[in-house]
């Protein structure tokens, strides 16, 4: 089931947390939102679920107008942090228990209940209590009970971050296995870039309740609408320096002129940020875009990260560990086309 988001806003008497937002969600995809804490992701959320109701704009699921309908009658499927699984009842009842409401017919809940637990893998375990299973379980169980409804959209909030880090990563490939075999329209909260990078079809990234990019997770990663986006993603966080346009160049704080082709056609005196993950950062490259002093040199692993100075801005960039370069020695820097940015130091703005 497609989803169209038009105008949404929500406001909290003079507090805005959705702001205007317009989104189109295809049929089939798992998307995730993403952003962070209490930039407005539950507030969305919950108003395609019908829990809130928005104070302007207009929900459709596929070409049926949803914006005032409850949410047992839009036929959503939500998933909490907290697994909120009846206690007192067997996995085998609490996955029944919605299909009990709609009074379907004991034989078939039952059923139905037996295929979905064997879909999220917890068919040996119907008769245990939720409090003598793990996390994972748990949460397993959830989205069985979301699920046996055959609901038109699975709605998840956070779903993983009661469970600790290793867990996490099976339970992200899980609910994408899930996804895939059911095929049905996902949402997925999370504000962990990673989770919602290795999981989805598409990202919508927020900020204060506005809507930053919807893009994929390479082109998120690849092309920022944004310094804000550019800096959310990635694992280390893309270095920033600042700095001013003169001559066609970028003359970073301390003085180190950066040539850039892509700065080229920018306003001569524009204030920038130049951002540049650590792999687009070439310590030691012939074809220089600037001079460098390298602080610190570590070896993790099968990476050597160095720390350099560029001015007075330290920056991290990984090196070939064939190289060897001592502490305060001086190098030439390259930048790669693909992963270096240059933002308004002001707006944020994208400018090469
Ligand atoms: N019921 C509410 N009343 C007032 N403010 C709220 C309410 N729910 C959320 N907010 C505010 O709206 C903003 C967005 O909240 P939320 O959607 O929960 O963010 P997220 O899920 O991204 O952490 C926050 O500033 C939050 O404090
Ligand atoms: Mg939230």
């Amino acid at each position: 089931m497609k989803v169209t988001i038009k105008n949404l806003t929500k406001r909290f008497s003079d507090m805005t947390a959705v702001n205007d937002f317009s989104a189109v969600i295809e049929s089939g995809e798992l998307i995730a939102l993403l952003g962070p804490s209490g930039c407005g992701k539950s507030t969305m959320l919950n108003m395609i679920s019908g829990i809130l109701a928005p104070t302007e704009g207009k929900i459709f699921f596929d070409d049926e107008d949803v914006t005032d309908l409850s949410p047992e009658k839009r036929g959503v499927g939500l998933v909490f942090q907290n697994y909120a699984l009846y206690p007192h009842m067997t996995v085998l009842e609490n996955i029944c228990f919605p299909l009990e409401i709609k009074k379907v017919p004991k034989e078939e809940r039952i059923a139905r209940a037996k295929e979905m637990a064997k879909l999220v893998h917890v068919d040996t375990m119907l008769d245990r209590k939720p409090g003598q299973m793990s996390g994972g379980q748990q949460q397993r169980v959830a989205i069985a009970r979301a699920l046996v409804k055959q609901p038109r959209i699975l709605l998840l909030d956070e779903p993983l971050s009661n469970l600790d880090a290793r867990l996490r990563i099976e339970m992200r490939e899980e609910i994408r296995r899930i996804q895939q075999e059911t095929g049905v329209t996902t949402i997925f909260v999370t504000h962990d870039q990673e989770e919602a990078m290795s999981i989805s079809d598409h990202i919508v990234l927020m900020k204060d309740g506005f809507l930053q990019q919807y893009a994929k997770p390479q082109e998120l990663y690849d092309e920022p609408a944004n310094c804000f986006v550019a800096d959310f993603l990635g694992n280390p966080p893309i270095n920033k320096a600042n700095g001013v346009i003169k001559n066609g160049k970028i003359v970073l704080e301390g003085d180190c002129e950066v040539e850039l082709e892509a700065a080229k056609n920018i306003a001569e005196g524009r204030e920038v940020t130049l951002s540049m993950r650590a792999e687009a950062i070439i310590v030691g490259e012939a074809e220089k875009a600037c001079v460098g002093t390298v602080e610190e040199v570590y070896v993790m692993g099968k990476e050597v990260l160095a720390y350099v100075s560029l001015g007075t801005t330290k920056v991290r960039a990984y090196i070939d560990a064939e190289k060897t370069f001592d502490k305060g020695q001086t190098v030439n820097i390259g930048l790669k086309k693909r992963g270096v940015f240059v933002f308004d130091k002001e707006t944020g703005e994208r400018l090469a």
